[in-house]
């Protein structure tokens, strides 16, 4: 036998075990595959309806009177969750719309904490203040627009208002 027809066989045996290699690594791969990606895609909804698409009869059948879905589809819409206008409390009321006034002075506005603006103020009742700012109130000082000019605040809101300034400053 000569060297080259030795080199041949171990050639090709090498190449064919190469190849027979080659192709287990592909089965067992493709097996792993279907056994792991393959389930997650197939169970997946899109899959799931492309299937259904491609099998499903041509024409269907509706007996008189049958409802069907797809005729008279009833759309789920999920009951909107109303919205809750949630009264503000009073310091939340003094922070977004009386702060402005009520904690700096503006205006000759009373300083919320500053006892002495607010002695006389207090001792008029706790009525007569809620009143003048639910109302508006043009005093000694200045101008207190009604509610502050938050209108949209309630008046139960500005109330509860009132009664923490009132309790910040006595
Ligand atoms: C634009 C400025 C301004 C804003 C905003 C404001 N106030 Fe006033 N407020 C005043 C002024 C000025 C006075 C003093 C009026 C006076 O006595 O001359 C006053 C006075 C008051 C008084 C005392 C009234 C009295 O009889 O002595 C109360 C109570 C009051 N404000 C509550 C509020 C509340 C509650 C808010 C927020 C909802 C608010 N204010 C927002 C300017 C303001």
């Amino acid at each position: 036998m000569s060297r080259d027809q030795k080199f041949f066989d171990m050639y090709s045996i090498v190449i064919g075990g190469l190849v027979i290699l080659g192709l287990a690594f592909f089965i067992v791969s493709m097996k792993m595959a279907d056994l792991t990606q393959g389930i997650y895609v197939r169970d997946g909804a899109e899959y799931q309806a492309a299937i259904y698409e491609r099998i499903r009869p041509l024409g269907q059948v509706y007996l008189a009177g049958e409802e069907h879905a797809s005729l008279s589809p009833t759309v789920d819409t999920p009951a909107e969750p109303e919205p809750v206008a949630t009264a503000m409390s009073g310091p939340q009321v003094y922070n977004s719309a009386c702060i402005a006034c009520h904690g700096t002075g503006i205006g000759g506005a009373p300083m919320v904490g500053d006892k002495a603006q607010w002695a006389q103020r207090i001792a008029q009742g706790a009525d007569i203040l809620t009143q003048h700012a639910l109302q508006g109130f043009a005093g000694a000082t200045g101008y207190m627009p009604e509610k502050g000019g938050r209108l949209d605040l309630s008046d139960a809101e500005i109330e509860a208002a009132v009664n923490y300034m009132v309790g910040e400053s006595r």
